[in-house]
Formats: structure tokens, C-alpha cells, sequence
């Protein structure tokens, strides 16, 4: 979002109708970016028609060395699109007077930063400044999950994708660590208060429970976690909305303390699928905010409906959720810029 209400005007508060404009402004801002206006499928085919072929390739060859880096890349663009829109802020690097949402304390555990820059590397080799950074977290995305998924294992075939992306997203300017902890959901978070937050970008609680089934790759630090094992909510026990078998296999895993990691779904991280719904309807969830799922009628019925429907109906929701999250409070047309290193703005 273009908009900054820490630096708005100031006159404005004295003003009612300079400050009723301003208001009307702010929100036909928010509503015309929040709904993709100005994305399109294959944005680039003029401009740079190789571009997905590039991304794809990139995500391809690391995938097919460490196929662990498909989930930090899915994340990169869920944590892109939560703060200030799928524009790219979630690469920017801190600078001496801002600290960026990548360093947010406790930061937020991303990887895969380094895929985006090849890509990006490649990209500005073939086309010069003209693919975004958001673009190609929105399209390094799709290429990784499916991958996970088993979709063209090896060889790079942009047809071979669980869903296709719209591009046209531009870089923005700002990225705040403060912001990073104010629009990421928290994995402790109850239903109500993730409803609330997808809501607050126009995702549904349908979409809530269907996005969630991007945890079916991945791990998780054990200190994302940890707190359902012990002194839940200030009594001395566990979370009573996990299984405490599974939650003493837990504690065994994370022993050690500190830098340990767990596969969100055991034997199963690097594979897109639907042994996520599986675990959850067995209150065996990584997280408080997956337990959560089972505390709403909406998305209980979509967790219960997984372990009954074929796998290909998931991967159509799941494609049709993120191309609605890769449109949240996009940049298009001329707002913003196309940035020619995605840790830093240009100039
Ligand atoms: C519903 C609210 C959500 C919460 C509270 C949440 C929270 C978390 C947390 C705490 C981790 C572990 C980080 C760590 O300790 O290393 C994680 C990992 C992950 N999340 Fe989420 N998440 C949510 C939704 C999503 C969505 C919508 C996506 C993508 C569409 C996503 C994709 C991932 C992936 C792929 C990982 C594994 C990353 C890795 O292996 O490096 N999450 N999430
Ligand atoms: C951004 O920060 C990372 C981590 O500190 C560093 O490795 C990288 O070189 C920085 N990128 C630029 C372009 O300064
Ligand atoms: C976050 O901190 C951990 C541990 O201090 C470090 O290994 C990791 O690289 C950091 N991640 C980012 C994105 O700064
Ligand atoms: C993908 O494209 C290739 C080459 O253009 C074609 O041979 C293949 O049938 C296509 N696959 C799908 C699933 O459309
Ligand atoms: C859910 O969490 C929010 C925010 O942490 C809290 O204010 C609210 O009371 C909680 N609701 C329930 C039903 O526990
Ligand atoms: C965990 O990390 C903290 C601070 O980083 C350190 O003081 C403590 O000794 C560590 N504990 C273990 C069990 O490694």
C-alpha cells in the first residue's frame, strides 16, 4: 500500500473536509489495490516472455539439490502479502534508520532469500529492470508448491503448476518490522482473532482454512511452538486443544531447546498434500493457530471434508486461495517501481 498514515498530513485534523477527502481517498486507494486491479495473466509476455521459464528454472534447480526450499519460498509470499500488500517489502534489508520486516524481533525465521535473487539475477540479465521482486515471489510460490506437489519434477515446464499467476505487482518503498508484528497472525492466535486478521485482507474464513494447508510443508523452530507444551495460558499443563500423546513426542523432539526444528508433518515436509487436515482433525496441529481450525464451523467443515475428498479438489482450492492472497494490497500501473536489487529500493 502506497499509503502511509504515519506520515499523513497533519493539517488534515483541522480541516473536516480536506479531511473527509483524504479519508475517501485512503479507502478508494485501499479498496482499487485490494482487489488486483491491474494484474493480469502473463503481464510480462511482451515485455519479457521468458520471465516465468526464468523463475521456474531457478526454482527447479534448487529444488531439485535441497527440496527443503520449497516452503520457505510459499511463506516468503504469504509474509509478503500480510504487510503492506504482495509488493515486495518483506526483501527489503534494514537500512541504518529503519529496521525491515525481515528483521522484526523475533524475526521471523524466513529463508529462501537467496532464490529470489537468483531469479532476479537471471531476470535482469535477460530483461532489465522489468520483472518485480513481488512477481517473482508470487511466481517462485506456485513454482515451489508444485513442486512439492510432484508437478514436473526436474524439468522446467510453466505449464506444469498447480494454478497459474497473475503478474503486473510493483515494489514498494517501506518495509517496518513494526508492521510485520502488527499484520502477522500469531501461532498461538484463536479463531476469532485469524478470522479477523484474513479478514482484514479480505480473505474468508474459508480461505483461512484453506491457506492453512500450506503447512503441510515445512518445519517449524520448536520456540514457535513450545508454549502449548508447558504453562499453557499461566496454568502448569499443556494445551488442552492438543493431543497429549502427540504433544510428549513434541517435548521429546525439542529437548534441546533453543535452535531445534520439526517437521510440521512428520516423514511427509517436503511433500504438498493433505496430511495437514489429517493431523488436524487429530488435534495433532503444530500450532495453536491450526488447532483453531477445529473452533469454527466453516473451517472445521473444510478440515473434516479433506479426509473424504480427492486431493486434486484441495489443490484447486488451494490455487484459487493464493491467486486471491497474491492480490492484497498490490501495487500496479505506475505505483511504485520495478527494483533492480530486492534487498533495496532503487536510487
Ligand atoms: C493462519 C495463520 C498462520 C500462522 C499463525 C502461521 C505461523 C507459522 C509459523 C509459526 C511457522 C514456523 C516458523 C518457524 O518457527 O520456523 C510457519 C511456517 C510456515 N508457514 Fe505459516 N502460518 C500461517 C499461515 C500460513 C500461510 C497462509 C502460508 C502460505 C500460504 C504459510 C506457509 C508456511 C510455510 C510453508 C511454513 C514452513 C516454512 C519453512 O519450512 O521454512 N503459513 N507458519
Ligand atoms: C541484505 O542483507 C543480507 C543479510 O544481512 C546481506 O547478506 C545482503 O548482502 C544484503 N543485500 C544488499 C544488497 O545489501
Ligand atoms: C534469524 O535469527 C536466526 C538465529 O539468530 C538466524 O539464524 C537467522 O538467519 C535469522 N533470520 C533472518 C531472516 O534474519
Ligand atoms: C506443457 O507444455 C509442453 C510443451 O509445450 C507440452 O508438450 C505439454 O503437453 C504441456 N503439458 C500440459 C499439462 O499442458
Ligand atoms: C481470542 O484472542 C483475542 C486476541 O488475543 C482475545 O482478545 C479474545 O478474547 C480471544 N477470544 C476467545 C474466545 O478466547
Ligand atoms: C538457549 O539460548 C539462550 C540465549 O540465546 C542461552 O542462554 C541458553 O543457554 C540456550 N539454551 C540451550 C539449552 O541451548
Amino acid at each position: 500500500m502506497t499509503v502511509d498514515t504515519a506520515s499523513a498530513p497533519p493539517k488534515m485534523a483541522g480541516n473536516p473536509i480536506a479531511g473527509f477527502l483524504f479519508q475517501v481517498a485512503m479507502l478508494s486507494s485501499l479498496l482499487c489495490s485490494s482487489n488486483g486491479h491491474g494484474l493480469k495473466m502473463g503481464f510480462y509476455k511482451q515485455s519479457c516472455p521468458q520471465a516465468e521459464t526464468i523463475v521456474r528454472t531457478t526454482v527447479d534447480s534448487f529444488f531439485s539439490h535441497d527440496p527443503t526450499v520449497s516452503a520457505p519460498l510459499l511463506r516468503l509470499h504469504f509474509h509478503d502479502c500480510f504487510v503492506r500488500g504482495c509488493d515486495g517489502s518483506v526483501l527489503l534489508n534494514s537500512t541504518r534508520k529503519n529496521l525491515a520486516e525481515k528483521d522484526a524481533k523475533p524475526n521471523l525465521t524466513l529463508d529462501g532469500f537467496y532464490v529470489i535473487d537468483a531469479a532476479k539475477a537471471a531476470l535482469e540479465e535477460s530483461c532489465p529492470a522489468t520483472v518485480s521482486c513481488a512477481d517473482i515471489l508470487a511466481l517462485a510460490a506456485r513454482d515451489a508448491v508444485s513442486l512439492a506437489a510432484g508437478l514436473g519434477k526436474g524439468i522446467a515446464m510453466t505449464n506444469q503448476s498447480l494454478y497459474q499467476v497473475e503478474t503486473g505487482r510493483r515494489d514498494g518503498f517501506v518495509s517496518r518490522a513494526s508492521e510485520a508484528e502488527a499484520h502477522l497472525p500469531s501461532s498461538y492466535a484463536n479463531i476469532s482473532a485469524l478470522k479477523a486478521n484474513f479478514g482484514s485482507k479480505r480473505l474468508t474464513a474459508r480461505d483461512l482454512a484453506v491457506l492453512s494447508g500450506a503447512h503441510a510443508i515445512g518445519n517449524s523452530h520448536c520456540f514457535s511452538f513450545d508454549k502449548r507444551l508447558k504453562r499453557y495460558h499461566g496454568k502448569g499443563g499443556i494445551d488442552p486443544t492438543l493431543d497429549p500423546h502427540y504433544a510428549i513426542k513434541l517435548i521429546s523432539k525439542c529437548r534441546p531447546g533453543n535452535g531445534t526444528t520439526t517437521e510440521m508433518v512428520p516423514g511427509s515436509s517436503t511433500t504438498f498434500d493433505t496430511k495437514y487436515y489429517e493431523l488436524v482433525a487429530k488435534r495433532r496441529g503444530l500450532f495453536h493457530s491450526d488447532a483453531a481450525l477445529l473452533h469454527d464451523k466453516v473451517t472445521r467443515d473444510y478440515v473434516f471434508s479433506r479426509l473424504k475428498s480427492p486431493e486434486s479438489s484441495f489443490f484447486a482450492d488451494f490455487g484459487s486461495a493464493m491467486v486471491k492472497m497474491g492480490k492484497v494490497g498490490v501495487l500496479t500501473g505506475k505505483a511504485g517501481e520495478i527494483r533492480k536489487n530486492c534487498a533495496l529500493v532503487n536510487r
